[in-house]
């Protein structure tokens, strides 16, 4: 293009056909019944910009450039489908509808107008520094038009693209180099589902920006390491658009539709710089893959075409050819309930035109949602700033799907179960990860596999142990003195050596292996109470007639024979009115066992989850076991000489004496398998699903709080008299948690209580109290948790001042439960151990 000479310095000409006056030399404004002809321009204060007529062969048009580039570069054209055919065009601000018309007055037509009805006070049209022509009011500011508001193929810093106050804005490029007429090529918001921009050519959709993430479009991975500019993304019902602002005001910077490419120029002298372009690549041709496909390039530039995992090329024929526009199809179908996700880093979402938004929900509900449609096909955040909010969910196909080597967002799309891999966890390898927020994201991905395996695994057990009725039940029945003194010789069944050995001062008997064969029948499977994740609990009745809880610990403690003996004298010298008593011990090769006091009233879920006895305990009688329970686990934590953390605190591990008081079995024994509980990490979860924190679980990162967890989780349970990991409701789907906390919302917490008992009003608020410690106990970060201590002081005074909860975590575990994959687990009943490789 040719360079236009400055053709403000040339004499004005006076336009007498319109009796307007015309405006001379360097002025940025254009008053009331003034003109503008062919040879005079209006320069913005600053200089930047110049509006005037240019003209390409025969035509002249009217528009905007750069002042000072070598290159003369038009950023707008008001007239772009309407040349003026010779050099009469006047541009004139008149009073008859104050109106900016572009006229020839060869023939004295109309080639342009800004079309305001309204009559305007003092209207006067001027050219800004940011290239803005805009028509004003002068004694208010008052615009009334803009050119920002009708972009050609420019955008400019602070120019909004998009959707703005129910007027389309887009780009269309210019016919040619020299031909500013309308091309085919436009650039349009696409407000169907999570508004997308797409570069179309005529109707066809040509590339596709992808929507917004909060921090850059999904597929423009390069806008975040922009520090040169700021991006402004707003969505809304009203308005949907996209600016920028360079960070620097020297750096000029323009965004440019140019033919079929968009393409950012920076300059900061007289000349431009080329910044990026897109589509960068095959792989930005919008739908290259067809499909549920994966389009991935290369150095080459070649499209790398690749069905997702669990898909097969459609006609495998075509597809060896290179025509994948078919796309793949699935390999198993999708089985609404046994379906599971896998995950694509670094993606670009894909075609959002059919999804739909959530923008307040976050990723483990978004899946539950997707989970819980059979015509969910996918879903994201919608947000990944902050490590990543909001929900995305696809239905239908998937198209226009590419991975990135770096930036993009993770991508969940659902496969039926048996199709998820079991140890990766992306489709196509994993590439390496700058982003710290993908690999927690990757992390948590992992974890809800483990969990969903666990979670299955549990399930199958139970189903397969349903005809076995009694297996779950505890029977522990008691029939002797549950106060007598610890110390007493039981002569008969001491182990002579060791008595001497540790003496009176252990007060901790210790039994011959032959005296306990006796005692349960040689572990007959008629005195098996239960199996726990420590090992296997048997009744057992000694020689003086006194009946025992003895539990033969499962042979996976690595602890040497004198390790073991120290640490269970160390447990035996726990004493709580809350705690299971420790009667002795026996050590024998490998044999490890414990020998319990019995407790006569079983344990806490033979009576709140059965519908014959759950009547028998009443608010008070619940709320008191609560208190109990709590105190013992504070005992374990905070007051004993060693500091506990139970890790296995369940409603089948709260046994209850005849007099209803709550005793914790189980204590201690974790410490066995654990170790030194200063380690906060550990490689085998052990723990019952359903009661395991979050971080516990997933990480196996174990503290007091994820105590705390398990007995928020137990207190609702008490409260509700249903397992936490029963289905509360189906639509939407909830577990007890999430029936808690929404209740809890809806502010009908006392709904929760169990309708087979009937509390009075008084206890009222005490009820709607221990929901809120509850739900507190239950909150996702460990953090949001309170001590132990604190949640006593909570339950116990009225008028404490008991923070609001926040959302718990697992807001739902039927995710999880619902996929199907497999792991290497150990499974003992409803304790579960997951081994995990660290
Ligand atoms: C517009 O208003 C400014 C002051 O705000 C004044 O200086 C200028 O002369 C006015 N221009 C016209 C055309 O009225
Ligand atoms: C503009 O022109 C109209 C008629 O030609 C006249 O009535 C009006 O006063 C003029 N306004 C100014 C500000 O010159
Ligand atoms: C503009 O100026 C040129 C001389 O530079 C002159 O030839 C031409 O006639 C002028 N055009 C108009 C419309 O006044
Ligand atoms: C209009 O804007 C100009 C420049 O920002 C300012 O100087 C002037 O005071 C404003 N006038 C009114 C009426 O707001
Ligand atoms: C734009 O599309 C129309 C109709 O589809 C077609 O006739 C025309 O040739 C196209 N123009 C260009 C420049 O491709
Ligand atoms: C650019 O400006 C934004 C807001 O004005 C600021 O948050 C950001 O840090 C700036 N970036 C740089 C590189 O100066
Ligand atoms: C959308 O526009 C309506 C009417 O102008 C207004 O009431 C509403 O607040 C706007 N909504 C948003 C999100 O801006
Ligand atoms: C369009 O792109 C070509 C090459 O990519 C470049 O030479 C030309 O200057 C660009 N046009 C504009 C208006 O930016
Ligand atoms: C790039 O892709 C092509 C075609 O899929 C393949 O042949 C080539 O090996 C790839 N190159 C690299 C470096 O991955
Ligand atoms: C879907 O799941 C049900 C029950 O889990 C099973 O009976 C059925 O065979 C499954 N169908 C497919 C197509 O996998
Ligand atoms: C499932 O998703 C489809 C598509 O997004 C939607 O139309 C339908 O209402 C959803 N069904 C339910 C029960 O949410
Ligand atoms: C969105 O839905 C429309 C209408 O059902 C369909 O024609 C189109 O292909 C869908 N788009 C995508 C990307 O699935």
């Amino acid at each position: 293009m040719k360079k236009w000479p400055p053709l403000h310095l040339l004499p004005p000409l006076l336009l007498t056909f319109f009796s307007l006056f015309s405006i001379s030399t360097c002025t940025d404004t254009l008053p009331l019944n003034s003109s503008l002809t062919s040879n005079e321009t209006l320069v913005s204060s600053g200089g930047v910009f110049t509006l005037g007529f240019f003209p390409t062969g025969s035509n002249q048009y009217l528009g905007i450039w750069y002042t000072e580039m070598v290159q003369q570069t038009i950023v707008w054209v008001a007239n772009r489908d309407n040349p003026i055919p010779d050099s009469t065009g006047v541009l004139s601000l008149s009073s008859t509808g104050s109106n900016l018309q572009l006229q020839i007055t060869s023939s004295n037509k109309v080639l342009w107008s800004t079309s305001i009805s309204s009559n305007l006070v003092n209207p006067v049209a001027q050219l800004l520094d940011a290239g803005n022509f805009v028509l004003k009011e002068n004694n208010t500011n008052n615009t009334v038009w803009q050119s920002f508001d009708h972009p050609t193929d420019t955008v400019l810093p602070g120019l909004k693209i998009g959707f703005v106050s129910g007027q389309y804005r887009n780009l269309v490029s210019w016919s040619g180099s020299d031909d500013p007429s309308s091309s085919n090529y436009t650039f349009k918001v696409d407000l169907s589902g999570f508004p997308e921009f797409f570069l179309w050519n005529g109707l066809q959709r040509v590339y596709r920006n992808g929507p917004w993430n909060g921090v850059q479009f999904s597929g423009e991975p390069e806008m975040e390491s922009d520090s040169t500019f700021t991006f402004d993304y707003v969505s809304d019902q009203n308005e949907t658009y996209y600016t920028y602002y360079a960070n620097d005001s020297s750096i000029m910077s323009r965004l440019v539709l140019n033919h079929s490419s968009i393409q950012r120029y920076v300059s900061s002298g007289s000349s431009w710089t080329l910044y990026w372009t897109i589509p960068r690549d095959q792989c930005d041709s919008y739908d290259q893959c067809g499909p549920y496909a994966l389009c991935s390039t290369n150095t080459s530039n070649i499209p790398d075409c690749d069905c997702l995992t669990g898909f097969v090329p459609k006609s495998e024929k075509d597809w060896d050819l290179r025509d994948t526009s078919a796309g793949c199809i699935r390999r198993v179908g999708l089985n609404c309930t046994g379906d599971g996700f896998i995950t694509i880093s670094n993606a670009k979402l894909p075609d959002t035109t059919n999804a739909t938004v959530d923008t307040t929900i976050g990723l483990e509900e978004c899946r539950n949602r997707c989970l819980m449609n059979c015509s969910c096909t996918g879903y994201a955040n919608s947000d990944i700033l902050n490590g990543g909010s909001g929900c995305v969910i696809w239905a239908g196909q998937l198209a226009d799907l590419r991975q990135f080597s770096s930036g993009g967002q993770n991508f969940y799309y659902r496969v039926a179960g048996s199709e998820v891999p079991v140890t990766s966890s992306t489709s196509t390898g994993t590439k390496k990860k700058k982003n710290s927020s993908a690999m927690i994201a990757l992390t948590v991905v992992l974890g809800l596999i483990i969990l969903a395996s666990v979670a299955y695994l549990i399930r199958r057990k139970l189903r397969k142990n349903h005809a076995n009725v009694s297996y779950l039940q505890r029977q522990r029945q008691i029939s002797f003195d549950s106060v007598r003194p610890l110390a007493p010789a039981r002569d008969k069944g001491l182990e002579d050596g060791s008595s001497t050995d540790h003496g009176h001062d252990l007060s901790l008997p210790l039994f011959h292996s032959s005296v306990i064969a006796a005692a349960t029948n040689n572990f007959a499977l008629a005195n098996k109470l239960g199996e726990g994740g420590f090992g296997t609990v048997f009744k057992g009745e000694l020689e003086g007639g006194e009946i025992v809880a003895v539990k033969r610990l499962a042979k996976f403690s690595t602890q040497g024979t004198d390790e073991f003996k120290n640490e269970v004298i160390l447990i035996a010298k726990l004493q709580h009115v809350n705690l299971v008593r420790l009667l002795g011990c026996c050590i024998e090769g490998e044999e490890r066992m414990l020998v319990y006091e019995f407790m006569e009233n079983k344990s806490l879920d033979t009576f709140i989850f059965s519908k014959a006895k759950s009547s028998q305990l009443n608010w008070l009688k619940r709320f008191e076991i609560l208190k109990g329970v709590a105190r013992g686990v504070l005992y374990l934590h905070e007051d004993s000489r060693l500091r506990i953390i139970h890790r296995d605190l369940k409603a089948s591990n709260v046994l209850l004496d005849e007099n209803m008081n709550p005793k914790i079995s189980d204590f201690g024994v974790a410490r066995i398998f654990g170790g030194d509980e200063k380690k906060s990490y550990t490689n085998r979860v052990v723990g019952t699903y359903g009661y395991m924190s979050p971080e516990y679980a997933m990480d196996g990162v174990f503290s007091v709080k994820s105590d705390v967890f398990s007995f928020g989780v137990l207190l609702l349970e008490v409260i509700n008299g249903k397992k936490n990991r029963g289905i509360f409701s189906v639509e939407p789907l909830l577990n007890l948690l999430s029936y808690s906390w929404t209740l809890w919302k809806d502010g009908k917490a006392l709904e929760l209580l169990d309708s087979s008992i009937s509390g009075s009003s008084n206890d009222n608020l005490q009820i709607i109290r221990c929901v809120q410690v509850g739900l507190l106990c239950v909150q996702d970060r460990p953090e949001d948790r309170p001590h132990m201590s604190e949640a006593i002081l909570m339950l116990n005074s009225p008028n404490a001042n008991i923070p609001q909860p926040k959302q718990p975590g697992y807001f739902s575990d039927r995710v999880v439960s619902d996929m199907e994959s497999s792991s290497s687990c150990t499974v003992f009943d409803t304790t579960v151990t997951i081994v995990e490789p660290r």
